[in-house]
């Protein structure tokens, strides 16, 4: 397995693992409405047009996209998804590794980011504090979700 950066031919594949991690992964915190309404919403197009918004790197094994992080350039990591068949194998810490010495080399002293559900104990566990529960609008439907943060000095 190997880290790089995402390019345009990636995304596709991020899309697809996206949206198999949303229905099988995320379904077991969050009702049917929200995880097809979150699913659904998923597109290449949004990921292209905020690339030049962030750093994204994908995890590949054997060619094959079996992860994905971002984060913008203001301290907040945006996302961090694992193929529903490589959870729990450490590509998921080895990828928020990535995007976090990239933020503390833009000179972030603390790292912010709003977590699902399902997240949150892997976040606690790499040093996060939840900060507040909060919803994240996803068009008429509301997701309950974890704004945490940790410092990284
Ligand atoms: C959360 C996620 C990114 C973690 O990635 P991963 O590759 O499965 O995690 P790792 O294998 O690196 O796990 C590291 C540690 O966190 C723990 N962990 C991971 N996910 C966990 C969870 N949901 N609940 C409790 N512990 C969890 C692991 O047990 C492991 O602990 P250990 O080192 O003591 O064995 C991944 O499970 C995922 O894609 N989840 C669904 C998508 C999602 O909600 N993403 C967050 C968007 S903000």
């Amino acid at each position: 397995m190997h880290l790089r950066l995402a390019q345009t031919k990636d995304y596709p594949a991020i899309v697809r693992l996206h949206r198999a991690t949303i229905r099988n992964i995320n379904s077991a915190d969050y009702p049917e409405d929200i995880i097809n309404t979150w699913a659904k919403r998923s597109s290449a197009k949004h990921f292209q047009e905020c690339a030049h918004k962030c750093k994204r790197w994908v995890a590949v094994e054997n060619d094959k996209v079996i992860g994905f992080c971002d984060h913008g350039f203001d301290c907040e990591l945006w996302g961090l998804y694992i193929h529903k068949d490589f959870i729990g194998k450490g590509v998921g810490s080895k990828l928020l590794k990535k995007a976090e010495d990239s933020m503390k080399k833009q000179g972030c002293e603390t790292i912010s980011l709003k977590s699902t559900l399902t997240a949150k104990p892997f976040y606690q566990k790499h040093g996060y504090k939840l900060i507040k529960k909060d919803f994240h609008q996803i068009k008429d439907k509301k997701m309950a979700i974890a704004i945490m943060s940790k410092r990284t000095t």
